[in-house]
Formats: structure tokens, C-alpha cells, sequence
């Protein structure tokens, strides 16, 4: 608990889109955003028309939208060119028979044609399922089984792990390349854009409850969830794109999320594309000269990334960061992970700016806990609720607790964005409320100013370099190596990535622990599922703790022994 009491770092002064916090807080109302959205007067909804074409009608058609950088390569569109390439694209879906409530599934490399893609599929009323681009073979199966995917857009190379074999539901798979890049049975983007001619308003108007698009995230049972949204979040994420991001008309902004995580999409593409941001997109992995240099390069003032990132820049030292400019930055957030004390302090001793950090999460649709530019940080904390959410922290019967006790962090339902459903699973979307509070599954401490504290998870989930992971999932691979009995997994703390994937596992007989075997075993995960998920440390024991009665497997008991050997050392 010493992080309550970590001196407050003010803010500097500036015209910031919301000065008056406090104020703000007491009196606003959700209703007060909608009159900012053309629907409000037509009664015409879609996202895709509020992100991209209603800019192009309001005169600002020539402004640029999206400036792709990888490595010497640089693309840039204006808002216009989307217009017009996703109307394009969306004649070619609909012509293959994509219409409202389909689902389109996306696994493409962060790159014009995911962002494409996502706009194309979401103007037809379709709805958005992007996969992250590490995902392998059983991770993207799992997912498209789930809601019985009938299309997917794709690359010759991502292509190769969807196993359309086992995927009966999937009819149509299009590919970006021309037909020399296509199997049998895939359809060649390129020659269905010659072939097709473009239409203009291409767009389906629609409902606000209308389905927009379905993540999938990893819980501490099961299988990974889909999680649906609505049209009707952008009224959330345009305010806190407004409010929390701060962005304004000569902003450059740019998220480091892919879409496959809600993060690359609600704020690498709606939040900023509906405040008619111009966004970046950095193409390939993480690399502390590729992100350096895509700030200086297209003046980044604007820039929402994760704790993790910013250790690896912090471990990476000032070598790299002395060799560029980075005088463009004005605002810098980040999400999805605890930010520790000291990424603060680095961010103002080395890029002479606060790091300001925000909770939310896929079911949420948009931020709810934030630092804004203008008011003061406690370090070690994530912020305060935005105007128009209210927060507690809970006891066991959703009943709220005093300042200064641990507890489950509960949200005041519902606002905007909220999710929709949980892909057929009602059962598992009413589990997460309780009394009216939408509980979170994170444990927090609320100070006496309203600030909340983040005190890691009541549940097994682990979180890795931002990423949520489902021990369960890894498990249940870890089972189908021929060597192993039995596993359990948790995430164990780690400097860096704030926890790592371990997993403890019993040998079946006949097989011996050795370093040939456990990295046998790794790779097994990692090409099965995605290299994030397959762990970085394996333990053999001769048991795993069990509960007596049930038989099963005490991740908590395999968690607090690592928790312990940390805090020793
Ligand atoms: C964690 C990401 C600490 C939390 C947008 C939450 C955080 C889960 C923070 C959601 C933060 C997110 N500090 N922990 N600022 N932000 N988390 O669905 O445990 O991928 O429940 O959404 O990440 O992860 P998700």
C-alpha cells in the first residue's frame, strides 16, 4: 500500500479538452454526446459512416487519415482515399454475399489492408472479427468454431494457419494478393477489385444495438469468450477519444496495438478515426529504432501504448533514444497492465512528459478509469472514473466498501459501450453483474480523492506484456504433448512483461525431465497456439496440488510459491 502515498505529479498547463474534471463530473449526461453524431439528425447509424465518410461530406476529404510506416516503406491515405477503397472493397464483399449481422473475420499483419478491411466489412453491417496476428493454428480454429465464421479476409502467409478442414462453417476466404498468391478455393482481392465496380454509398444504415464487432478474450476458465459490441459505442469512444487521448484537429496519433486486441481497435481505429484524427500504423514487431523513428518520421503527437513497451524503450537505454526526435509528442497513454511508479519517472526524466495510464477492458468497450492531461497523477494508480461512470469497490455481495480497503473493483451499470452479449453464452455475460455493479474481475483500493489502485486479479487470468492469456487454454494443450500427465499454469511476476507464462507439469511415465524435452514442449504450445501463450519457464514436479474433494488442480498454491521466491529475493 506505500503506492498511496508516492508524491501526485501535477499537470503542466495547457488548453486541454477537459479542463474542468470535477465539474464535469457532477453534471454530465451520456445523452449531452449524442447530438454530435450525424445520426442524431438523420437517424441513419454506422461507424464506418462516422469514422470515415462523414468527414469527406463535412469537407475534410484531403486531410490524412492513415500513415503507414514499415521500416523504409511509407504509405499515407487521406480520409477521401478510405472513402473510396473501402466502398470498393465493400462492393466486392457484398457481391460475394456478405450482408448485415455476418460475421468477417480478419487475420491480417497490422497494415492498410487490416484497417481497410475492418471499415469494408463494418459499412455492410457486417460484423468486425479481427484476429491477432500471432495467432496460430488451434488459437484461430478455436475462435472461428466459436460463431461459425462464414468469411475471413486473409494473406497468403496468415492463410496458412487457418485449417479450413476442420472449419466447415468457413465458405468464403479472400486473400489481399493477386491469384498467383491464392490456393483453391480462396478468392484473389486483387482481381475481385478489377472485376468489381466500385459503389459509391456503399454503406447499411442501422440500429445503435446493432452488432459492430466480437473480440475473443481469454478469461481463468474455458475457452476464450466472444465478445460482442455494439454501434452504439461510439459515443463512448468518441468522448474519451475527446476527452482522454486529447485529441485535436492537427493531432498524429498513433496506438501500437493490433487490432486483433480491443485496444488496437477501439483505439487504434474508432476513438481516433471518429475524431477525425490522422492515426499511424507501424508495420512488424516491437523494435526500439522502428518506434522511435515512426515518431520522428510522422510527428507523432499523440501516443497510446503499454507498460511493457515502455520497460523494453526503458531497457533499452538512451543510445537509441538519443538518436532521434521525438519533440513532436505532446500527450503519452498507456493501457492494459499495471504501469509501475518508475515507467513514470522514466517518461519524465527521458521524454520530459507524464505517462498517463488507463483501465479498461474488452467487455468494457472503452475506457472507464483514466489520468487525464490536466489533472494530477498519483503514481502506482490508474486514475479516476471518466464523467458518466461510477465505481466502487465491492465485498463478495457486491456491497461497497470504505476507502482503503481491498475488494473487487465494480462498475456502476451500464454506459455506452458496455458489450452487447457474450456470443451465445448469456449465462457467462449475467455473471458478471451483481446488485447492478458490472464486476470486473480485478481487485482495487479507492483513495480518499477517488483514485483507484490496482490490486491484481481475483481470478487465475494472467496478464503478459498486456496480453491477456486463459491458463486453461494452455493447459489444456500443454496435455496433448505425449509426455505430459498433467499441468498446471499461472502467470508468475515478471520486471518486464509484469508476469511470464510458467507452467508446472507431471511427466507421464517413461519420460524423463530434460532441457531437449521442456523446449520440445514449449514449442509445441507456441506453434499450436501463439507465442505469447506458450511458457517461458516449465517446472516438472512429481504431483500438482489438488483440492481434496474435487481433484482439482490449486493454481493458487502453484502462483504463491513464485510470488514467494520473488518477494525473497
Ligand atoms: C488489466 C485491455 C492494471 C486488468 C484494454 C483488466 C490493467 C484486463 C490496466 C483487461 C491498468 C487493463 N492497470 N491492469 N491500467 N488496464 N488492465 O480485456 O486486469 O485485454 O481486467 O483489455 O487488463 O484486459 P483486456
Amino acid at each position: 500500500m506505500s503506492d498511496l502515498h508516492l508524491k501526485p505529479i501535477q499537470p503542466v498547463d495547457g488548453a486541454y479538452n477537459l479542463p474542468n474534471y470535477k465539474a464535469v463530473y457532477q453534471e454530465f449526461s451520456w445523452n449531452d454526446v449524442e447530438k454530435e453524431f450525424s445520426w442524431h439528425q438523420t437517424g441513419k447509424v454506422n461507424m464506418a459512416y462516422e469514422c470515415i465518410d462523414r468527414h469527406v461530406a463535412e469537407g475534410y476529404g484531403d486531410k490524412i487519415a492513415l500513415h503507414y510506416v514499415n521500416g523504409d516503406e511509407e504509405q499515407v491515405f487521406t480520409f477521401k482515399d478510405i472513402q473510396e477503397k473501402t466502398d470498393h472493397l465493400a462492393a466486392v464483399l457484398k457481391k460475394y454475399g456478405v450482408k448485415k449481422g455476418d460475421i468477417v473475420f480478419i487475420f491480417l499483419p497490422k497494415g492498410p489492408e487490416c484497417y481497410l478491411a475492418m471499415i469494408a466489412a463494418i459499412k455492410l453491417g457486417a460484423v468486425a472479427g479481427p484476429l491477432f496476428e500471432a495467432f496460430m493454428e488451434e488459437a484461430v480454429k478455436d475462435r472461428i468454431m466459436d460463431c461459425e465464421g462464414r468469411f475471413l479476409i486473409s494473406d497468403s502467409e496468415l492463410v496458412k494457419r487457418v485449417p479450413r478442414h476442420e472449419l466447415p462453417s468457413l465458405e468464403t476466404v479472400f486473400i489481399t494478393e493477386g491469384p498467383d498468391k491464392c490456393r483453391e478455393n480462396e478468392i484473389s482481392l486483387i482481381k475481385a477489385l478489377e472485376e468489381v465496380e466500385p459503389e459509391k454509398n456503399s454503406i447499411e444504415w442501422l440500429e445503435l444495438d446493432d452488432r459492430l464487432n466480437i473480440h475473443y478474450t481469454s478469461g481463468s476458465t474455458g475457452k476464450p469468450k466472444g465478445i460482442v459490441h455494439a454501434h452504439r459505442a461510439m459515443i463512448h469512444q468518441y468522448q474519451t477519444g475527446k476527452w482522454v487521448l486529447d485529441i485535436k484537429e492537427d493531432d498524429v496519433y498513433w496506438c501500437t496495438a493490433h487490432p486483433g486486441w480491443v485496444t488496437g481497435t477501439v483505439y487504434g481505429i474508432f476513438a481516433p478515426w471518429l475524431n477525425r484524427a490522422t492515426i499511424v500504423v507501424n508495420g512488424g514487431r516491437f523494435n526500439a529504432d522502428s518506434w522511435y523513428s515512426t515518431i520522428e518520421k510522422t510527428g507523432v503527437t499523440v501516443w497510446y501504448s503499454a507498460p511493457t513497451a515502455f520497460r523494453m524503450l526503458k531497457a533499452e537505454g538512451n543510445e537509441a533514444l538519443e538518436k532521434y526526435n521525438l519533440s513532436s509528442l505532446r500527450h503519452i497513454l498507456s493501457v492494459g497492465e499495471p504501469l509501475n511508479p518508475e515507467v513514470i519517472v522514466w517518461g519524465i526524466e527521458t521524454l520530459g512528459k507524464r505517462i498517463h495510464d488507463t483501465w479498461w477492458m474488452t467487455e468494457t468497450g472503452a475506457q472507464l478509469i483514466v489520468n487525464l492531461p490536466s489533472e494530477a497523477i498519483k503514481p502506482g494508480s490508474m486514475g479516476r472514473p471518466i464523467p458518466g461512470i461510477e465505481v466502487a469497490v465491492l465485498d463478495d455481495n457486491g456491497i461497497p466498501l470504505p476507502n482503503g480497503q481491498i475488494g473487487h473493483l465494480g462498475i456502476k451499470a451500464s454506459w455506452p459501450a458496455i458489450m452487447r452479449e457474450v456470443w451465445k453464452n448469456e449465462e457467462k455475460y449475467q455473471s458478471y453483474f451483481i446488485n447492478g455493479w458490472y464486476i470486473s474481475g480485478d481487485l482495487a483500493v479507492l483513495d480518499e480523492d477517488g483514485y483507484v489502485f490496482f490490486q491484481g486479479r481475483s481470478d487465475d487470468m494472467i496478464n503478459s506484456s498486456g496480453e491477456r492469456i486463459g491458463p486453461f487454454e494452455v493447459e489444456s494443450k500443454l496435455i496433448e504433448h505425449e509426455a505430459v500427465a498433467e499441468a498446471g499454469v499461472i502467470g508468475k511476476p515478471d520486471p518486464v512483461r509484469g508476469e511470464i507464462v510458467k507452467a508446472f507439469i507431471v511427466l507421464k511415465k517413461g519420460y524423463t525431465p530434460s532441457a531437449d524435452l521442456l523446449e520440445n514442449i514449449r514449442m509445441f504450445v507456441k506453434q499450436k497456439l501463439a507465442a505469447h501463450s506458450a511458457p517461458r519457464e516449465i517446472e516438472v514436479l512429481d504431483e500438482l496440488p489438488k483440492t481434496k474433494i474435487s481433484g482439482k488442480i490449486l493454481r493458487r498454491e502453484l502462483k504463491a510459491r513464485e510470488t514467494v521466491k520473488v518477494e525473497a529475493r
